[in-house]
């Protein structure tokens, strides 16, 4: 993981494999970052809900334990931040993460639009919000756009346009 995107990246991967029909994504700047991953998937049950906060289940047959949330929990705690996990049976899952992006540690925050325009070229995911707020404040909402047919010429025009408005907001990306 090389930069905030590629986490983001890999956590709404989590929501896909949950088949998500919407996913939320919000990234909000005051004084300090917040990510909001909210998901309409299959959700966890409170005891599948515990062992993932302990970082000690995966649904990952490949795997052993799940590596995606013990590495944002690393970032969170490395810069200062808070990590909350929220989730409920068959009504979806919140992940809501705050972090310190001026801490020396805080890697940077890399092609979020990429991240976004690649989710849009998922058949499943029927709707995706997108909030990005700092003073100003954005809104996408790509449902229209994920009704048509996909192409790599609007993934490149969803990329170019998200991380315009983040540039604008004196992002990094
Ligand atoms: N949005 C979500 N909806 C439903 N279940 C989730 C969600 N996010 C995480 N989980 C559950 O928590 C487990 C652990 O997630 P985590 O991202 O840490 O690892 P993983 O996805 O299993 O593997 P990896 O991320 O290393 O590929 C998942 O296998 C899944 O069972
Ligand atoms: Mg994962």
């Amino acid at each position: 993981m090389n930069n905030l995107s590629d986490y983001i990246y890999d956590l709404c991967q989590n929501s896909i494999h949950a088949e998500a029909k919407t996913i939320t994504l919000t990234i909000s700047f005051y004084n300090v970052l917040t990510v909001i991953i909210q998901d309409d998937g299959s959700g966890m049950d409170q005891d599948t809900l515990n062992k993932v906060k302990n970082f000690e289940y995966t649904s990952n047959k490949h795997r052993s334990v799940g590596l995606g949330l013990s590495m944002i929990y690393d970032l969170v705690k490395q810069t200062e931040g808070s990590f909350e996990l929220k989730s409920k049976k068959d009504h979806g899952t919140t992940l809501i993460l705050t972090f310190n992006h001026n801490h020396i540690d805080f890697p940077k925050f890399g092609n979020i639009g990429s991240v976004i325009s690649d989710l849009y070229m998922y058949e499943a995911l029927e709707q995706l919000k997108i909030y990005i707020k700092n003073g100003q404040f954005y809104k996408f909402d790509l449902k229209q756009i994920l009704q048509k047919q996909k192409t790599l010429s609007i993934k490149k025009y969803i990329e170019e346009n998200i991380n315009q408005k983040l540039r604008n907001i004196g992002v990094d990306v």
